[in-house]
């Protein structure tokens, strides 16, 4: 088998968790196979809240209604990927860059469903690099501060988040502490979102691997 039906195998483990209303939807290449498994159960439930212009679009070209977070109050589940995850369900997510609207819906939602092949489970957080959302005025300044908290910021160049800013990827971080540097690194003006998910972490972890599905809760 190879990565991509790892990560179908997950997203199809995550249909379990689908029993209607409204579902918030994360971004990415394995929730893209969610999206597409989601159309099969579009009539049994009521429209979803999507976390990005890419997963948006997806869902519409398969007549799932996307809804605004604003008109629906709490979410029942929210189902997303992850670039890496503790055994805690602390997550390194943004490798696609959606991370600001991923912790808007993960956090207006009761159960938070993350789908990945089992690479992404790791011991420590930081081998791939933290994604943080920066307002573009404030990118040398919030660098400045990372490099003083040990990482290395590169500059994703020539890409633009859907909120119009821009996107640093930290090097060379060993997260040990997840929780505090989430809240250190939100407290530098001009971050609007750390890649860190541990004060909301995940609620469930479905990884897909060779031997089938792993759920870690
Ligand atoms: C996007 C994300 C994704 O969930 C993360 O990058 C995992 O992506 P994939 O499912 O393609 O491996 O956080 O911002």
């Amino acid at each position: 088998m190879n990565q991509d039906d790892l990560k179908r195998m997950a997203a199809e483990a995550a249909m379990e968790y689908i029993d209607g209303g409204i579902i918030g939807v994360g971004t990415g290449s394995t929730v893209n196979h969610f999206i597409d498994l989601l159309a099969d159960v579009k009539g049994r439930i009521d429209g979803t809240v999507s976390s990005s212009e890419a997963s948006s679009e997806r869902l519409k070209a398969h007549g799932i209604p996307v809804l605004d977070l604003n008109a629906t109050g709490e979410l029942e589940v929210y189902v997303d990927g992850a670039d890496e995850s503790n055994r805690h369900l602390h997550l390194i997510k943004g490798g696609g860059g959606a991370l600001t609207r991923e912790k808007i819906v993960a956090g207006a939602s009761r159960k938070f469903v993350c789908i990945a092949d089992e690479s992404k489970l790791v011991d420590v957080l930081g081998t791939f690099p933290l994604p943080i959302e920066v307002i573009p005025m404030a990118r040398s300044h919030v660098a400045r501060q990372l490099v003083k908290l040990g990482g290395t910021p590169v500059w994703r160049e020539g890409f633009v988040t859907d909120n119009g800013n821009i996107i640093l990827d930290v090097h060379n971080l060993r997260i040990m502490e997840p929780t505090e540097l989430e809240q250190q690194i939100n407290n530098i003006a001009g971050v609007v979102t750390t890649g860190i998910f541990a004060l909301r972490p995940a609620d469930v972890l479905i990884l897909g691997s060779e031997d089938g599905v792993k759920t870690i809760k």
